[in-house]
């Protein structure tokens, strides 16, 4: 059923993302639609959802496959300033699982940096794209793939012992317009509060998953290996490898494996 967006900008006329949400069908990537609104000066918190992305994209130049209607597909664009800039990939992820959480029980947990699990199944991911211009932003996008009303089968194929939704872990189907709205207005909220970071910060720690472990990560050619021992206020993984040095791992760079 087509998404009623209309309601959805009803009820957030006052929020500081989702006064605007452009409704598409079929698109490339949401992320390309956002591009060039944002190229075009489109108002701040202006939002892009479409209901099938023939070149979904994830970090890494990986694919995001989501069945048409079943999941949801959108990108919010931004203009803030060059300190918000690596705040908001964990701000996305702490709202996205304040969202499970609150409103259908769940209990998700945050793999480092930004994909959003739950029962160790991926259940969301997040892609922040930024264009800069003379050490300022221009804008920052910020990708949210949802899975919701999917069932196992829908899942990617190869990645559905990985993957998993919301209907999947609560055992029914849901108003995707009920978690749309749910999303945006946590997000307005946390945007609008990025400088007191305290609470966001701390939900991220307590979601964040391996810490304490033994992790691998790719990063450029190279693979490192070590303890992951926290993250400091940048969102950068610290991991403390075999010899006892730490190196900090910046969220945009690596890839991180279990
Ligand atoms: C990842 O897990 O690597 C990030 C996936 C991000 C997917 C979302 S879906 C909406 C937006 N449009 C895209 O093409 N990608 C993001």
């Amino acid at each position: 059923m087509e998404l009623n967006v209309k309601k959805i900008e009803e009820n957030l006329k006052t929020a500081a993302i989702g006064r605007q949400i452009h409704y598409y069908e079929q698109v490339t990537s949401t992320m390309d639609v956002a591009r060039e609104m944002a190229e075009g000066g489109a108002m701040e918190g202006s939002v892009v959802v479409a209901e099938e992305q023939t070149s979904g994209r994830g970090r890494f130049g990986r694919k995001w496959v989501s069945a048409a209607g079943e999941g949801l597909t959108f990108s919010v664009v931004l203009y803030p300033g060059v300190w918000a800039v690596s705040r908001l990939t964990i701000a996305t992820a702490v709202v996205v699982a304040r969202v499970l959480n609150r409103g259908y029980g769940l209990m998700p947990g945050i793999k480092w940096p930004n994909d959003v699990r739950v029962n160790g199944k991926k259940i969301c991911g997040i892609l922040v794209e930024t264009a800069f211009q003379d050490d300022q932003v221009r804008y920052a996008l910020i990708g949210i793939g949802i899975n919701i009303n999917q069932s196992p089968d829908l899942l990617d194929g190869e990645m559905s012992s990985q993957t998993t939704s919301i209907a999947y872990e609560v055992g029914h189907k849901l108003d995707r317009e009920e978690v749309l709205q749910a999303v945006l207005l946590e997000l307005s909220y946390v945007y609008s509060s990025l400088e007191e970071w305290s609470t966001v910060w701390a939900d991220w720690l307590k979601a964040m998953e391996h810490l304490g472990e033994n992790i691998k990560v790719l990063w450029g050619d190279r693979v490192e290996e070590g303890i992951a021992e926290g993250v400091d206020n940048d969102g950068n993984l610290l991991m403390r490898r075999k010899d006892g040095s730490v190196v900090s791992l910046a969220a945009g760079e690596v890839t991180f494996q279990v």
